[in-house]
């Protein structure tokens, strides 16, 4: 069902974990499984120089965190945010039909971390992640109101 490259990052994540001084943290709930995926982003003159994530999700949406993880690390901001799905699953060496939303939730999750960068920054945020990110926000916090540890 999965790929080996899957399984890999399945297996043995990479950067796993949390930044405690992050230039940028976003988290995000999958609309399909309500599994919550957190990125945090240390950014240095535009570039992203350290990524972590944390996952309350299956084996895919572990797999698809620890991908994007590398996919990202070194990029500009600007080349972040055009990363896709697609990309992630593409990088994965495909995802069964049923797993393509936990990349989704990964993407979703890394994007709400740039945008918490560029908001800090008072930089443009592009109004797509300003939307995503209100629309998800007022459930984030009723589950921590009602005592879920989210990550
Ligand atoms: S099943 Fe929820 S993220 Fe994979």
């Amino acid at each position: 069902m999965y790929s080996a490259t899957v399984l890999q990052h399945y297996r043995n994540p990479k950067n796993v974990g949390k930044i405690d001084d992050a230039d940028g943290v976003g988290v995000y709930m999958s609309d399909f499984c309500g599994d919550i995926t957190k990125f945090w982003i240390k950014v240095s003159e535009g570039r992203i120089l350290d990524v972590k994530y944390r996952t309350q999700g299956c084996a895919a949406s572990i797999a698809c965190g620890s991908i994007l993880t590398e996919l990202v690390k070194g990029k500009t901001v600007d080349e972040a945010l055009k990363i896709t799905k697609d990309d992630i699953i593409s990088a994965l060496g495909g995802l069964p039909e049923t797993k393509v939303h936990c990349s989704v939730l990964a993407d979703d999750a890394l994007k709400d971390a740039i945008r918490d960068y560029l908001s800090r920054n008072n930089m443009h945020v592009p109004e797509e992640l300003i939307e995503k990110h209100e629309r998800i926000k007022p459930l984030i916090e009723k589950m921590e109101q009602m005592g879920y540890v989210l990550i």
